[in-house]
């Protein structure tokens, strides 16, 4: 069906333009955390598509720029007259205060970074119910000197006269601070002021209208069509299998491509889980002599994640056809992949947009885009905090919904340097005790990531009377957001113990057991 005539998707009921902010992404998620559906969009959209598009609110994001450099991001200034609530925060702010003509001065020594104390000047819908001295977060140089005509000052902060503004009579908000950062005390209820009281949203974006409103629409799309899904065990695929099922039930075939890398009893689990326990179908992909037959000999890291994703695309497109015909493949895209590649962002130094930010190597694994199948991809709009509740409310359990990541590549690139079944089998061994001890520990919902890494040389040990010679495992263990950076995590000695202890007696051919101590940057989180 074209796509054109399908029942039009949800509108967002607030509008964050993006101005090239760190935290633009961080603002939509703060404002679906109220249950109000908010997208990111570029701050070139114009007033006719948000006209359209009808939101109940517009944030102007942040950014890295000076609003008074020549190549300074804008947007339509005609959105100032919309009768649109508006809250611009930092350089959102400083936007608006010069387009309505006020003045911004450049940085002086009074530039504030980090947690500031703001203190309340009278009283304001904004800032209802918010402490007198509560903490915020300051990231600014340049400072508001004159207010345009009709805004007063509703705070300040001992090095910004102007920390936040408003203009009552026309709902235009500005925070120099950044109230969707969790450092910032009361920021959720200055976000939840501007949603509920002075855009008047209702809270309607729960995991049950989505449902309700997605359902439909996935009929809609696919009709009597077949759908073929490449499900991998993690949790987008996972859910997209659930919903896809619940949505089309046998229409849809679920395809699972085992290359020989993936954990200890992961396939078996997999095939138990959805296709005997909750029958969804699942072909199960036998390819592993395909996978380590084409690594032999491969030695380098970024050859062995092409080799890995070509023969993965092969795979795929021999076993489509052989299963097929197939109209529509699902993809368990998400949102922060839909807004990356849109490109809203602006590079920090040129003010210009960056077209498309995908770290190429985390595609491998994945499937090219000019595949001949039209595309279902209900989880565009989703983040993944959403992603885990609606699998939630569709079924999976907690093993599924909270595991950590795992790499399409899997084990493979755990394996330093050639990969062989015996080593494979080793790493799989000393990963489950990881996993294991971990969890036992109550430690795994608390880690990004936990899992070992096998060097390829030995070392010498000694076992009972006899001299051994054997490989080391690396526990690599850390904490983090998103993954583009991380801390590695301080374990307690007791369980490194016990990991250590368990893999030199349990895993043949390990005799020895590493920690790595690596944040990222400098280190990644995988070893290759
Ligand atoms: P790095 O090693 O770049 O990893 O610090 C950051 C996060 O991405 C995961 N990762 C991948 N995920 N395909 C994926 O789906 C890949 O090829 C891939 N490589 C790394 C990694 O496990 C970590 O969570």
């Amino acid at each position: 069906m074209d796509k054109k005539l399908l029942k039009k998707e949800r509108e967002p009921s607030i509008l964050i333009l993006d101005f090239g902010s760190q935290y633009s992404e961080l603002i939509a998620r703060r404002i679906r955390e109220t249950n109000v559906f908010s997208l990111v969009v570029t701050n070139l959209i114009s007033v006719e598509e948000i006209l359209d598009i009808k939101p109940q609110g517009i944030i102007l994001s942040g950014g890295p720029n000076s609003v008074y450099e020549d190549n300074a991001p804008k947007c339509d200034e005609k959105i100032f007259t919309l009768g649109i609530p508006v809250l611009g925060i930092c350089y959102g702010m400083q936007l608006m205060v010069r387009e309505l003509g006020g003045t911004v001065t450049p940085a002086t020594n009074k530039s504030e970074y980090g947690r500031a104390p703001i203190t309340m000047d009278g009283n304001s819908d904004l800032l209802f119910a918010v402490k007198d001295k509560s903490i915020m977060w300051m990231s600014h140089g340049d400072s508001i000197s004159n207010l345009p005509d009709g805004f007063s000052k509703i705070a300040h902060t001992e090095n910004t006269v102007h920390a936040a503004i408003s203009n009552k009579e026309k709902n235009l908000f500005g925070v120099q601070f950044h109230p969707e950062v969790i450092h910032s005390e009361c920021g959720m209820t200055i976000i939840k002021n501007f949603v509920y009281s002075i855009c008047k949203c209702e809270p309607d974006w729960t995991t049950e209208t989505f449902l309700d409103e997605t359902i439909p629409r996935i009929q809609e799309q696919v009709g009597d069509n077949n759908v073929l899904l490449a499900l991998s065990g993690g949790v987008d695929s996972s859910t997209l299998a659930f919903l896809l099922n619940k949505a089309i039930g046998e229409q849809l075939t679920c395809m699972f491509i085992d290359q020989g890398f993936m954990r200890k009893g992961e396939p078996e689990f997999l095939m138990e889980f959805f296709d005997k326990k909750f029958n969804i179908k699942v072909e199960y992909i036998n390819a592993r002599q395909r996978f380590i037959r084409k690594l032999n000999g491969i030695i380098d890291p970024e050859e062995k994640r092409k080799i890995i994703g070509r023969e993965f695309i092969r795979v795929f497109e021999e076993e489509s056809g052989r299963l097929g015909p197939f109209q529509y493949l699902a993809q368990g895209t998400l949102y922060p992949d839909v807004i990356e590649s849109a490109g809203t962002n602006l590079d920090p130094n040129t003010g210009e947009r960056i077209a498309v930010k995908i770290k190429s190597h985390h595609n491998v694994g994945g499937l090219p885009k000019d595949l001949q199948f039209k595309l279902v991809e209900p989880l565009r709009k989703l983040f993944k905090d959403e992603v885990r509740k609606l699998g939630k409310v569709l079924g999976l359990p907690d093993e599924i919904i909270k595991r950590h990541p795992f790499p399409g590549p899997g084990l493979a690139i755990r394996i330093l340097g050639q990969v062989s079944d015996e080593k494979l089998n080793c790493l799989r061994d000393a990963d489950f005790i990881v996993r294991d001890e971990i969890k036992k520990a109550g430690l795994y919902d608390d880690i990004w990531q936990a899992f070992a890494v096998l060097l390829p040389v030995k070392t010498v040990g000694v076992m009972g009377d006899k001299r051994t010679y054997a490989w080391p495992i690396v526990l690599r263990c850390v904490s983090s957001e998103d993954g583009m950076t991380a801390d590695w995590s301080r374990i307690p000695y007791k369980t490194l113990e016990r990991i250590s202890t368990r893999i030199v007696n349990e895993v043949s051919q390990v005799n020895r057991v590493v920690l790595d101590i690596t944040s990222k940057p400098p280190g990644t989180i995988e070893w290759e």
